[in-house]
């Protein structure tokens, strides 16, 4: 039979010889990874791509009205009366827009992209958002979009404990900015023309990575529309 110490001594080098040399790396990182069936797996990654076709996003539009099991819907905007009578209560001034701006771009461009026309930087990640200057949100009031930020709707994350209602109420008079600049009036148009200058570049595409753009045909374009050349 060994020594007491000397089992101990042997304990330890079995010890080092396990854990102690685990060769280059930084503490952070691990050297060996013990059952990593839990990390590497078959599921799908919210923003990966789809297994069978890898032009598809993995995440899906749920069918309108899905509701997860055992979770209880809060009010949507539209089931919530009044909600169109809050009225944005920030002047419209070159700072609230600027602040507007730097929000939108800080909070909504991955998504809805810098023109709001439902070409984020995670398009084709995730599903392709709504774009925000042509369709519905045209004819949304404010206090409905207030509402979609703050609750969220969908796929699309709430915004009540990222930004503080001013944010908020500056965010939407950007998102009217953006509106106006998609949706000229002919006399815009011609006003435009008349300064020599032309938009028709900045118009959004009609087709996104997922496909024609929801809308797209109601994007006003040069020579549709009533917008002249
Ligand atoms: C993570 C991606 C994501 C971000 C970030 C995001 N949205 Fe959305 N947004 C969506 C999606 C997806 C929808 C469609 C939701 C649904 O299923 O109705 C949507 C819907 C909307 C709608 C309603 C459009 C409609 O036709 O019903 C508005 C308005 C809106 N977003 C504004 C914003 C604003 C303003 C911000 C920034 C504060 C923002 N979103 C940030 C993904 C996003």
């Amino acid at each position: 039979m060994l020594p007491g110490c000397l089992v101990w001594v042997a304990a330890a080098a079995m010890g080092l010889a396990l854990f102690g040399c685990a060769g280059p790396g930084t503490k952070s990182t691990t050297q060996i990874e013990y059952q990593p069936d839990m990390y590497v797996q078959a599921s799908v990654r919210p923003f990966g791509t789809d297994h069978v076709d890898p032009k598809l996003p993995a995440m899906r539009t749920p069918p309108a009205h899905t509701v997860p099991i055992n979770y209880t819907p809060f009010p949507q905007p539209s089931d919530v009366t009044g909600v169109d009578s809050i009225v944005d209560p920030l002047p419209v001034t070159p700072a609230v827009l600027a602040k507007g701006r730097q929000l939108f771009d800080n909070y909504c461009i991955v998504c809805h992209g810098a023109l709001a026309n439902g070409l984020g930087y995670i398009v084709p990640h995730m599903t392709q958002p709504p774009p925000l200057i042509l369709g519905a949100p045209l004819q949304f009031s404010d206090g409905r979009i207030f509402t979609i930020v703050t609750e969220g709707q969908g796929n699309m994350p709430p915004y009540r404990s990222l930004l503080d209602p001013a944010q908020r109420w500056a965010i939407i008079h950007y998102v009217r900015v953006l509106q106006l600049a998609a949706n000229p009036s002919p006399s815009d148009m011609a006003r435009a023309e008349s300064e020599g200058m032309n938009f028709s570049h900045d118009l959004p595409p009609a087709e996104g990575p997922n496909g024609p753009i929801p809308g797209a045909e109601a994007i006003p374009r040069p020579g549709v529309n009533g917008i002249p050349h």
